[in-house]
């Protein structure tokens, strides 16, 4: 089931396969890498085989090595990473347009090479990838707002809400999804190893892809505690109730442009003796 298959003319036996893989489960048979049958269940599907060999001999899951990007010479100069993250704004203004359907398809799959907790790769990205749609999600969390509002049922703690939903009222300024024109919300089934970690890390991921392609995000904790108070817009957008609502970030093409990196004082470091 694993379709684990070696070209044995290409594998030189170097054994990276055998030492790389973290179930451990690949042994050598007839002198070539194999995966006895009763080991198969093990295999975490994390493909370590199939990108550590150095020749291209490994196949697995009904991936060939051909199909991937090669690495050496691809890689990002750490000076451009550096600016990138450093660059890496909260961006609030948008401009009033979509961005390109390939583009989002293209940064979700990115994003999904995210690492996840035992490789379980069961994050959900829901994705309002048309303005009208966050639109109508913003007027229909604002109508809930005002009702639980005027029911006195906001708690304390989210009083904030209480001045967004009248802000909104009054001036029809949205200090919730600041006029975003896309919404992604990462979830995962409460069941997986590290629902919570998965969601967050594949976000951060998502976040910085986007702005390496001009795409402005904002990590949007008003709208996932919006969606806490108002479990009904969550069920309409079709996130199965077993999942763990991971967070929520804004997206689209940017109004603002940021000229230069922002300067933090220097990490805070903990050495133990
Ligand atoms: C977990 C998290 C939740 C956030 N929630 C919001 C939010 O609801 N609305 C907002 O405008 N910004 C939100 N932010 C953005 C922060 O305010 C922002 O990251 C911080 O001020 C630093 O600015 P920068 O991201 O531009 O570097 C959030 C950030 C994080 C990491």
């Amino acid at each position: 089931m694993l379709q684990f298959q070696v070209n044995q003319p290409a594998c030189i036996r170097c054994g990276e396969c055998v030492f790389d893989c973290p179930s451990r489960i690949i042994g050598v048979d007839a002198g070539y890498p194999a995966i006895p049958a009763e080991k198969q269940s093990s295999c975490i599907r994390c493909e370590h085989c199939l990108t550590v060999c150095p020749t291209g001999a490994i196949s697995i899951l009904g991936y060939q090595p051909a199909d991937s990007m090669p690495i050496e010479g691809n890689l990002p100069d750490p000076v451009q990473l550096e600016t990138l993250i450093k660059a890496r704004r909260s961006v609030r203004r948008y401009r009033e347009e979509n961005v390109e359907p390939e583009l989002v398809q293209r940064m979700l799959n990115v994003a999904w090479h995210a690492p996840t907790g035992v490789n379980s790769r069961q994050v959900l990205f829901t994705v309002l990838d048309d303005r009208e749609k966050v639109a109508r999600l913003r007027d229909e969390v604002m109508e809930g707002l005002v009702r639980l509002s005027k029911e006195n049922a906001i708690p304390k703690s989210m009083a904030y809400f209480s001045r967004f939903v009248r802000v909104w009222e009054r001036q029809k300024v949205d200090l919730i999804f600041r006029d975003a024109p896309h919404l992604l919300i990462a979830t995962a089934p409460k069941g997986v190893a590290c629902p919570k970690e998965d969601c967050l890390i594949a976000l951060s991921y998502f976040e910085l892809f986007a702005q390496a392609n001009g795409v402005g995000t904002v990590w949007n904790g008003l709208v996932k505690w919006a969606f806490d108070l108002l479990p009904e817009a969550r069920k309409n957008l079709g996130i199965p109730e077993d999942h763990l609502f991971g967070y929520s970030m804004t997206f689209g093409i940017p109004a603002v442009r940021y000229a230069r990196t922002v300067q933090h004082s220097p990490a805070l470091i903990n050495r133990p003796m």
